[in-house]
């Protein structure tokens, strides 16, 4: 048996550690932005709704195994398989992510309940299902838009330098090896 004895200031240093902690992970519960859900319809008890939930389970588990992306398709042999996946933000902890999803897949249910098709942003990840494949494919929509709060001074030089950069990150993030996270300054 080890018995520690902390003397007061070491407690008290512990506790207000403790108390940081909690504030912190409160402050950084994940941020919801918005979603879409897609016009068609399937019916409750049909074979879309339980592929539906299995795809579902499957992703949140799967964020649990500390991976920030998973692509998966439940019922990929009957006639109604669903595709989905999701996605945290590469600089998230895996804890973070895991919370993030799980709230992705607790809030898609309840606000696109029926829909086949969904989408959902959070400001750490995104959750996507569709009855059609999408992986590996561009897709201009679902999409929508957030406005820069902060002003521009040299609005010229910011839009030029900011295509320059999307530019440049999309060819490094393309080139990327799968699963990895950093991108390399290229030189
Ligand atoms: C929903 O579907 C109907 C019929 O296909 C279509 O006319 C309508 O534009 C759709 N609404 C949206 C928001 O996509
Ligand atoms: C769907 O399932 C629920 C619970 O299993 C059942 O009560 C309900 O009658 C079913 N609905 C249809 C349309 O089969
Ligand atoms: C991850 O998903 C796969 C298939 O979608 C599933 O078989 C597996 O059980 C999931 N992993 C965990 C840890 O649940
Ligand atoms: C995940 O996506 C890749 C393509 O990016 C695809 O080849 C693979 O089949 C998908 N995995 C599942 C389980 O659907
Ligand atoms: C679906 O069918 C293919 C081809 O018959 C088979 O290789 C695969 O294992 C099946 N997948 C599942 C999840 O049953
Ligand atoms: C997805 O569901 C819609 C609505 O039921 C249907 O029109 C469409 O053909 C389906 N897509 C695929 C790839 O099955
Ligand atoms: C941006 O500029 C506008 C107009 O000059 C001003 O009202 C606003 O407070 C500024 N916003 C910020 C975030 O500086
Ligand atoms: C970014 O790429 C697009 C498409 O290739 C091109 O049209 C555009 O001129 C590029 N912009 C910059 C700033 O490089």
């Amino acid at each position: 048996m080890t018995s520690l004895s902390l003397n007061p200031s070491i407690t008290l240093l512990f506790l207000s550690m403790l108390s940081l902690l909690s504030l912190t992970t409160h402050a950084t519960a994940p941020i919801h932005l918005n979603e879409v859900c897609a016009n068609t319809t399937f019916s409750s008890n049909s074979t879309y709704q339980s592929n539906l939930n299995s795809l579902l389970s499957s992703l949140s588990s799967n964020a649990t195994h500390s991976l920030e992306f998973y692509n998966t398709t439940s019922g990929e042999n009957t006639s109604n398989p669903v595709y989905g996946l999701f996605l945290c933000r590469g600089d998230v902890t895996p804890q973070l992510c895991q919370e993030c999803v799980a709230a992705a897949v607790k809030e898609i249910t309840k606000k696109c309940s029926r829909e086949k098709v969904a989408v959902i942003w959070y400001d750490e990840c995104m959750l996507r299902y569709s009855n059609r494949s999408f992986f590996s494919t561009v897709d201009e929509k679902p999409k929508f838009a957030l406005l820069n709060t902060q002003n521009i001074t040299e609005q010229d030089r910011f839009n030029k330098l900011l295509a320059k950069s999307m530019n440049e990150t999309a060819a490094q993030a393309s080139n990327a090896p799968i699963g990895s996270k950093s991108l390399e300054p290229k030189k």
